[in-house]
């Protein structure tokens, strides 16, 4: 998904500069085959970004639907989106010509089951067997995620959705759905795709759907000084029930894997004073061990606890027990790192995660609508969960690079970007990282939460002028079908992709 944009401080580019020549710097030249035979490499998209169709078929609205339909996303919505659900198989052609080995789609609660509990929707079991038979048939494997930002508004008009407890077991029955009927496919669960930043964005910032916060500016309902900690742990209750249901009734036939997955921005001190260095563990604390702690450990970090005191909820000893263990991966979305700095001393007036966290974020300078590349910050960053949590296995669910949506498929940012965090993934396997999979968001330009059809990521153009929605290989998605058919990446990849690149697409662009 999108993004905030890099603030530009031109200090900090110094700053970066610096860190960056005494760091690891990922392999330049590798190929596929340095792998291990069985990582995977993908690419993916989500069902509110892609599919469109929203109120066909018997489909009923989402969280997201109501966020942008409200206006406060600038007008995008996914009414269209890419049309996924009606050109699907032309886009499994793309896979296929990427050599994609697997493919990352989530299901839409309300399409799948309207009112978000009760009778399955015929038309939408429909499109998703055919949508997973697709993918499968064409040897690509499907690896599903059952909440990506959506939820039924019918379940959060009837008791606030993540808000309270009675979603656990709606949550657990619809998650019971999907393994029966696609289990014999689906080998690759995400229950809840980034659990910290689904929360801080819907119930702390507003920024994303529900749109709450404490702002009324922004807000027009919410709490942010109790929501984001409820929600996180409603969420962490209900990826560990839905986790047990899996291991209970479906593991020893299906022997697929059960997992959760988290934004990670990296973290890096803004300075080495002891103030700095102490604010950058409170943020990985904060946000990685706020839902990695009780997966792993059973508990959230101490320094949550005592900050957030009664705001935090507290876990059961039951409670501790079936969160703790419950995930056969780690999902990790990650696009850059950024800087921190102690701000201990400012008095907040709402006392929130943010209030509770007390640090200044200063972002890494890039060029505009671009993300700074900083492939060191992945492997310290997985070299971090090494370490601290044991070594987990990891999919990287989602990186890859931002540029503006205007049309050119010369993304030659994209590529380099690509490049050097496949690089900084294959030096961190080669240290031992229980990385398992990689995969590019995303493969086609279609709607992105936060900057609606402003900014892209896709390795494919989708023009959304031509009624047909066509879509049109750019250099990236040349470069990245390269790398997965084997070729090596030369020295100057993108200089030789340049001149076999015909494009063939409006050069006024
Ligand atoms: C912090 O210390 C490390 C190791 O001594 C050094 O490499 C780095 O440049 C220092 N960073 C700053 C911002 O002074
Ligand atoms: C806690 O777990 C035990 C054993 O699994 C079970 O007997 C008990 O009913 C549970 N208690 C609660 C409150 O869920
Ligand atoms: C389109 O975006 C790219 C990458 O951000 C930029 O280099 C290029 O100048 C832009 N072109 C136009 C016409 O705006
Ligand atoms: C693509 O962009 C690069 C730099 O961003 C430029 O050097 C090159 O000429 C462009 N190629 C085409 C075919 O436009
Ligand atoms: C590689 O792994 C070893 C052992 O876990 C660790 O001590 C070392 O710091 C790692 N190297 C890098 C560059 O992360």
């Amino acid at each position: 998904m999108a993004r905030l944009s890099s603030k530009i401080v031109p200090q900090i580019f110094l700053l970066l500069l610096l860190h960056k020549a005494s760091a690891i710097l990922g392999a330049e030249h590798y190929s596929r085959a340095d792998f291990p035979a069985d990582f995977v490499f993908g690419s993916g998209t989500t069902a509110a970004q892609y599919e469109g169709a929203s109120f066909e078929d018997g489909r009923t609205p989402s969280i997201w639907d109501t966020f942008a339909h409200s206006g406060r996303t600038g007008g995008a919505t996914g009414d269209v989106a890419c049309d996924g659900y009606h050109k699907y198989k032309e886009d499994i052609r793309l896979m296929v010509d990427t050599n994609l080995d697997a493919f990352r789609i989530s299901i839409s609660w309300s399409r799948l089951i309207p009112n978000g509990r009760g009778p399955i929707n015929t038309k939408g079991l429909q499109y998703y067997n055919n949508l997973i038979n697709e993918l499968t048939s064409n040897g690509i494997q499907p690896h599903v995620a059952l909440i990506h930002f959506d939820l039924p508004q019918a379940l959060a008009d009837e008791y606030g959705g993540w808000l309270s407890q009675k979603i656990l077991k709606d949550f657990v029955e619809f998650a019971d759905v999907c393994f029966k009927e696609f289990g014999d496919r689906v080998l690759s669960w995400t229950t809840i795709n980034e659990a910290n930043v689904a929360v801080l964005g819907g119930y702390e910032e507003g920024m994303l759907p529900p749109g709450r916060c404490s702002t009324r500016s922004i807000c027009p309902e919410g709490d942010s000084t109790t929501e984001p900690y409820r929600v996180a742990h409603n969420m962490l209750l209900a990826h560990s029930a839905a986790a047990k249901l899996y291991r209970e009734k479906y593991k020893a036939t299906q022997n697929g894997k059960v997992g959760l997955s988290i934004y990670i921005m990296w973290f890096v001190p803004y300075t080495n004073s002891t103030e700095d260095v102490m604010a950058t563990q409170r943020a990985k604390e904060f946000y990685i061990g706020w839902i990695l702690n009780p997966l792993i450990f059973g508990d959230y970090p101490d320094i949550m606890k005592n900050r957030a005191q009664k705001r935090l909820p507290a876990f059961t000893k039951n409670e501790s027990d079936q969160i703790k263990g419950s995930f056969d991966f780690i999902g990790l979305n990650h696009y850059f790192a950024v800087f921190i700095k102690d701000d201990s001393s400012t008095k907040r007036a709402i006392k929130d995660f943010y209030a509770d966290l007390a640090v200044n974020f200063e972002f890494p300078e890039s060029p505009a609508y671009q993300y700074p590349v900083m492939p060191w910050a992945l492997e310290e960053m997985l070299e971090y969960l090494k370490q601290v949590y044991g070594n987990p296995p990891i999919y990287i669910q989602e990186n890859g690079q931002m540029t503006r949506r205007n049309g050119t498929l010369n993304d030659t940012a994209r590529v380099e970007y690509i490049h050097a965090y496949i690089g900084a993934v294959l030096d961190a396997v080669r240290n031992g990282s229980n990385t398992i999979g990689y995969f590019v968001w995303t493969l086609l330009d279609c709607l992105e939460l936060l900057n609606g059809y402003g900014t892209s990521y896709g390795l494919y153009y989708v023009d959304l002028d031509d009624k047909e929605l066509t879509r049109y290989p750019k250099l990236s998605a040349h470069w990245y079908s390269n790398f997965l058919k084997g070729k090596s990446t030369t020295p100057d990849p993108i200089t030789q992709l340049k001149e076999k690149m015909t494009i063939s697409w409006r050069q006024q662009f």
